[in-house]
């Protein structure tokens, strides 16, 4: 075969992977859910995966999660609280659609994995409660997808029971998150009268009928605004309340901007009821059609394009010991470039070492499937030898290196003690392998005298997860310290800066793992006196990238 000839089928092949890329990406949706415990995230999931023809009766996750044996620790662990601490990737397909749904730790004792995850998330739909409107857990995740700008999406849940009016449910998010918002489509009736809502896109009303529990899909009848059968089907006082509605929503209410959407400065709402399936259909679709589809990421060489023919990705979490027959760890990788196939090689960009990728995985709630191939808005699993670290950049083709992940406030902390001294050792590797896995964060006392690691989490769970580990993992067992702080910040100013302030009350200062100095105070209040009187420390809640 001639030279001339072999370059003529790479082009040929280049030509066939651009169009294969080009396809996969247009056809991929990724987002996470974020809200507070309760507000129907398990309910939400299951019920898009129902209509994602991905399972057939709702209740099957939630049973088949109660079906697992536990015969791991870890797993224990989690059988024990009732609780998933492991999170994982769902995907199914829905009409063309490749949905990926990036599953959060859905429960109060939230750890930074919740955080990381919406790092490899292109869109995020937050899902409110309409009895209680926003909540603090939702509140903390909505500044982790503003920092990155993510879209928004919210659903506001469980409109078969009483809740608050729809429009001051739309100011609280306009007021409280700076979000503008666009009804996408709007409820008829609420709690026991809940009938259906009406489209906005579609300008159709859709009334529901319930099913046994939600377990099927919803049964609609879809009408048109000026339908006569409205008479017959609606109550009349309902039907002339959604006139009303419309009309305020349509006089005062903003034009939808998708531009604004996809910046993150408008979002789009959907009223529904997860647990009766009542808006989920419209929701999805809806949502499909506005989300963002996979797009550029930030790298050391600019920003690289899901259509770039080489592969890379980036390590957003790592978790240990998911599977009780083996004792390994996976980390989760975003796709951002190219296409992955099973057994590549590729570089790892902080140790400049070559990987080779064997055994990915893709996850479908606690199950795991080999994969043969992923694009650029997936997510893999990959067992993991010891290599990646969070943040970490694999690749082909031309080096480059993802934004790092950064480290976020934590708002617990505690002094993690071993009580032995022969086991010495054993500690301080288990802690130093706990905090490469992201699994806390560990910071140290600026007072040399003061030895012991000092834990820094978000969740009280991270401590349990340290300390059962710990034992469990390096044979160590350790007690726990709380120390009575609940702000941390990062003194972006430096040491200089602090030591120029002098001594500051109700304050202790702390380093992280990198050597850098944390203020730790006691309440917000305390955090807001110390940055109005000293700007020139540069507090942030967030830590630099390393
Ligand atoms: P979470 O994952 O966000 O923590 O919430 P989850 O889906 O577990 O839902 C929390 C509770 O709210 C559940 O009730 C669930 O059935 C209920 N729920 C979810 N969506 C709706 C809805 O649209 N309407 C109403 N009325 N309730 C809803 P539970 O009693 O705690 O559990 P279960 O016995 O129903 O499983």
């Amino acid at each position: 075969m001639s030279t001339d000839s072999l370059a003529l089928d790479q082009s040929v092949q280049d030509k066939s992977l651009q169009v294969e890329l080009e396809t996969e990406i247009e056809r991929r949706r990724n987002f996470a859910i974020i809200s507070h415990p309760d507000a129907g995230k398990t309910t939400l999931t299951e019920k898009l995966l129902l209509y994602g023809g991905a399972i057939h009766e709702a209740g099957a996750v939630k049973a088949r999660r109660a079906q697992r044996k536990a015969t791991s620790d870890w797993m224990e662990m989690e059988q024990q609280r009732g609780i998933s601490i492991t999170s994982t990737v769902l995907q199914f397909a829905y009409k063309d659609c490749h949905i990926n749904l990036l599953d959060t730790p859905g429960h109060q004792d939230f750890s930074e994995d919740t955080y990381r995850t919406l790092a490899a998330a292109d869109n995020a739909v937050m899902l409110v409660d309409a009895a209680k409107g926003l909540e603090p857990q939702t509140r903390k995740l909505f500044e982790v997808c503003k920092l990155r700008s993510l879209p928004i999406f919210t659903f506001i849940n469980k409109l078969d029971r009483p809740g608050r009016e729809p429009l001051e449910l739309l100011d609280e998010i306009e007021q409280e998150l700076g979000l503008q918002t666009y009804a996408v489509n709007w409820p008829i009736g609420m709690g026991d009268r809940f009938r259906g809502v009406f489209d906005r896109r579609e300008q159709k009303i859709h009334l529901f009928e319930r099913s046994a529990h939600g377990s099927r899909e919803a049964t609609v009848t879809t009408v048109d605004l000026g339908d006569p059968r409205i008479e017959d089907l609606l109550e009349q006082e309902l039907y002339y309340q959604l006139k009303e509605d419309l009309e305020v929503i349509e006089g005062v209410g903003p034009e939808l901007d998708l531009a604004q959407v996809h910046r993150g400065k408008m979002t789009p709402v959907f009223f529904g009821s997860a647990m009766t399936n009542f808006g989920v259909e419209p929701f999805l679709n809806a949502f499909l059609d506005y989300a963002l589809k996979p797009g550029p990421h930030h790298s050391t060489v600019g920003e690289v394009e899901p259509t770039y023919p080489e592969f890379s990705g980036f390590v957003f979490k790592l978790q240990a010991n998911m599977d009780p027959r083996h004792r390994d760890r996976i980390a989760f990788v975003r796709v951002c470039s190219g296409k992955f196939e099973k057994d590549m090689t590729v570089n790892h960009a902080r140790s400049g070492k070559t990987v080779r990728l064997s055994r990915p995985q893709k996850l479908f709630a606690q199950e795991r499937e080999s994969i043969e191939a992923a694009y650029p808005g997936d997510v893999i699993g990959l067992n993991n030898p010891g290599a990646f670290a969070i943040g970490d950049t694999i690749y082909l083709g031309q080096k480059l290196e993802y934004e790092g992940i950064p480290c976020f406030s934590p708002e617990l902390f505690a002094y993690l003690k071993n009580p032995n001294p022969s086991k010495f050792k054993q500690f301080h590797k288990g802690v130093s392998e706990l905090r490469e896995e992201g699994a806390v964060q560990i910071m140290f006392s600026a007072d040399e005298a003061k030895r012991d690691p000092i834990l820094a989490a978000v969740g009280q769970l991270q401590f349990e997860v340290v300390q059962f580990r710990l034992q469990n993992e390096y044979n160590v067992e350790t007690q726990i310290e709380l120390l009575p702080y609940s702000v941390a910040r990062w003194v972006t100013g430096g040491w200089d800066a602090l030591q120029k302030v002098g001594r500051l009350f109700n304050t202790v200062t702390v380093k992280d793992s990198w050597g850098r100095p944390v203020l730790l105070f006691r309440n917000e209040w305390n955090c807001q006196q110390v940055e109005g009187e000293h700007p020139e420390l540069k507090l942030s809640t967030i830590a630099p990238v390393v």
